[in-house]
């Protein structure tokens, strides 16, 4: 709703309100949070002739820069003639119902009665500068989604030196913030603290959106929980190197803003042309971290993902890399495809080492770049092998396998034909060395014939058998850029590829990877319905992995596989249903061993398990998801999965350390119907209010126990 220029923004249980302010043709910011109506008392400002002018002591929309806001601004523009002040002014509004497509970007999308949208045009009259200011609101999910347009209407090149896709003032002085950090094989581990004066900032400067932190930030109350108090979730639709700054001013503001690092911008835009920003998803929640990170994993489901296969069921798989490494040939494959088959297994996706001719690719150290498959290991190419694979069924079912295969096209081995024919394709900054990460270096996608190369690359094997799956890898960060622009340059190149490819093969479904979940963002979930979640296999951290990540992607979108023990990344032995159960809360569930060199016991429970990852899949994959305990918190990490119509849920509950002489832990189940009644593993029933306000028990013998538990609403 705009009224004159007072606008409203209403969700489902949210409102967000801003105006301009009169006198200075800025947009101040008047609430987001909780319902509100009618007419809003605005913010006091008293008078002001201090250090810090008016636009430093009031909550700002789209704060620029100068003009005495001395806070971080969501904008910052370098003039020709040098100048880094702007002045942008309110000049005009409209609405459209639906949401325009963002130009070259990935973004949520929605028809008219999902979401309608707000553009707001502000001015720079003395650069003539223009920022239109995006806001869509999907209603149902309580979720606000902003991206910013800059154009340049004057004559001369102006340089666009930091752009934020958000930036909001909350008028809160006690927040605390919570955001995802990691590195290679720990992913998404939660970080909360204290909002406090001045700049709490992190980002990725990798190039890509990186293990090390994930475009996402929480805002929440000090006594917010996963199931009370006031949330606010924000996650930027992209997946190049990004910024998130959370400033607490002096007036006791808090500031949030997030789009582009700084450091990796430094846009030239000539006259005439515009910068879109990524967007970024706001949600709001009153119900917690929980309710908030629900209302990202539905909008995300529904409103993101673009796959057929988004919310339906995915085949478990058998994947090559921990059995067999780069160590194989066509025999092994098919050898490995038959086990995968005869434990149940309806997928088998060869990994790493399939291709190269003249640089086979025997280990990490060549063959990146040429995708033709390795004639010594495929005489007669791929296609015999797929066919022989596809024909297999699999085991208990009349499903033939699927054969999926891992390609990682963005990059090139020095030691290969492409960088020998091609040594300019690849970021290089004049005469500094070109570093090698793994032995291998990155393709600048912002080129059309690279981008041209890849398309055609991944067409030419996807058309030469039937591959049905793709794992699209990533495995190193960049390093020599040309200049910082090059890395959004990539990125709108790398997305037409995404774009291109999964037009062109809708019915594959590709997954997503960067040496684990080095790229787990929503822009590459836009294109790729799920992600590896981490090149960690070990049960217990995949907990605290999963579950962060959880924070704001859905479990929809997880690949997790039952490893062989000891694990290879941590040597820890676990139980094969611990193992087993941990995988399934993700929603592509998976094996990532060689069942022949299994134990006999282990291997006679795979059939077990992948049938019942089957039976819950449907539930993990399109449900509400409740984390009940949280691995930091508790010995006993829950989790339960309530399916769409509520008619059904999965419970997970797992035993970290033994428990001795102590009584059972008590697990309080919450999202239930109170009054409704529900059957729990076919047997007792009790009523949605005894679950979630007594709950139930589980003993467990020793370290590492696991339970899965089906309840069914009567
Ligand atoms: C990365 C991926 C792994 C595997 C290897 C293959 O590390 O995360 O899953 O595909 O590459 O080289």
């Amino acid at each position: 709703m705009a009224d004159g220029t007072s606008f409203a923004l209403n969700g489902k249980t949210v409102s967000y309100r801003f105006h301009v302010d009169n006198t200075t043709g800025d947009l101040y910011g008047d609430h987001f949070g909780g319902s509100v109506t009618g007419d809003i008392p605005l913010e006091s400002v008293g008078d002001v002739n201090g250090w810090v002018g008016t636009p430093g002591r009031v909550r700002r929309e789209f704060p620029d820069q100068g003009r005495g806001d001395f806070r971080i601004p969501a904008i910052r523009i370098r003039q020709s003639e040098g100048y880094t002040v702007s002045d942008l002014q309110y000049k005009s509004h409209e609405i459209i119902a639906g949401k325009p497509a963002l130009s070259g970007l990935p973004a949520t999308t929605g028809s008219k009665e999902d979401v309608s949208t707000l553009v707001v045009h502000l001015y720079d009259k003395y650069s003539d500068v223009s920022a239109d200011l995006s806001y869509s609101i999907f209603p149902n999910y309580d979720a606000i989604v902003r991206s910013v347009n800059v154009t340049n209407h004057g004559t001369a090149n102006i340089t666009i030196e930091s752009l934020a896709s958000l930036s909001v003032d909350l008028p809160f002085e006690d927040l605390e913030m919570i955001s995802l950090r990691g590195d290679w094989a720990r992913e998404a581990h939660r970080e909360r603290r204290k909002v406090e004066y001045g700049i709490q900032s992190f980002g990725s400067a990798t190039g890509y959106s990186s293990h090390l932190h994930n475009p996402f930030l929480a805002l929440v109350e000090p006594s917010a929980t996963e199931s009370h108090g006031e949330a606010w979730g924000f996650s930027l639709v992209y997946t190049g190197s990004f910024s998130i700054d959370v400033e607490k001013g002096s007036q006791g503001f808090t500031r949030a803003l997030v789009g582009f690092n700084p450091g990796h911008l430094s846009w030239n835009l000539p006259p005439g042309e515009t910068l879109t920003s990524p967007e970024c998803v706001s949600v709001y929640s009153k119900d917690g971290i929980g309710g908030m990170s629900r209302s990202l994993h539905s909008l995300y489901r529904k409103h993101l993902i673009k796959s057929k296969f988004a919310t339906s069921d995915r085949p478990a798989l058998l994947n090559s890399w921990e059995g067999l490494s780069f160590d194989y040939n066509e025999t092994s494959i098919y050898n490995l495809a038959n086990e995968a088959a005869e434990v149940g297994a309806k997928l088998f996706v060869m990994d790493d080492g399939w291709f190269g001719e003249k640089y086979p690719r025997t280990s990490d150290e060549q063959g990146l770049g040429d995708w033709v498959p390795n004639p010594d290991r495929f005489p007669n190419g791929l296609e015999p092998m797929v066919k022989n694979i596809t024909g297999l069924k699999a085991a208990n079912s009349s499903t033939n396998m699927r054969f999926g295969i891992w390609v990682e096209p963005e990059m090139v081995n020095p030691n290969s034909t492409l960088y020998n024919e091609h040594p300019d394709w690849v970021l290089h900054a004049g005469p500094y060395p070109r570093t090698e990460r793994r032995n291998q270096l990155v393709l600048n996608l912002a080129l059309p014939e690279v981008q041209e190369f890849i398309i055609k690359s991944i067409s030419d094997i996807l058309s030469s058998a039937d591959i049905t799956y793709v794992k699209w890898d990533n495995n190193r960060g960049m390093h020599e850029m040309p200049s910082p622009a090059t890395d959004h340059a990539y990125m709108l190149g790398m997305y037409h590829v995404f774009d291109t490819l999964t037009s062109k093969f809708p019915d594959v479904l590709w997954e997503g990877c960067a040496s684990g979940g080095g790229r787990f963002d929503p822009g590459v979930l836009q294109y790729f319905p799920q992600i590896w979640t981490s090149d960690d296999t070990d049960a217990v951290q995949r907990i605290t992995i999963q579950l962060g990540t959880s924070l704001a992607y859905p479990p929809s979108a997880m690949g997790a596989h039952l490893s062989a023990v000891p694990n290879q990344q941590t040597g820890r032995t676990i139980s094969v249903a611990f193992r087993g159960h941990v995988a399934m809360m993700g929603g592509s569930f998976g094996l990532e061993l060689d069942p022949a060199e299994m134990p006999a016991d282990d291997k006679a429970a795979l059939p077990g398990l992948i049938a019942l990852a089957e039976k819950v899949n449907p539930i993990v994959l399109t449900g509400e998801m409740w984390r009940l305990n949280l691995p930091e918190d508790s010995n006993w990490p829950a989790v339960l999965f309530i399916s769409e119509n509520g008619q059904q849920a999965v419970l997970f509950v797992f035993q970290l350390s033994a428990n001795i002489d102590h009584s059972w832990p008590r697990i309080r189940l919450q999202g239930l119907d109170a009054k409704a009644s529900y059957k729990v593993d076919g047997n007792a029933s009790y009523t949605g209010a005894t679950l979630m306000n007594l709950g139930l028990q589980f003993p467990f013998d020793g370290d590492l126990g696991s339970q899965v538990v089906m309840l069914e609403k009567q």
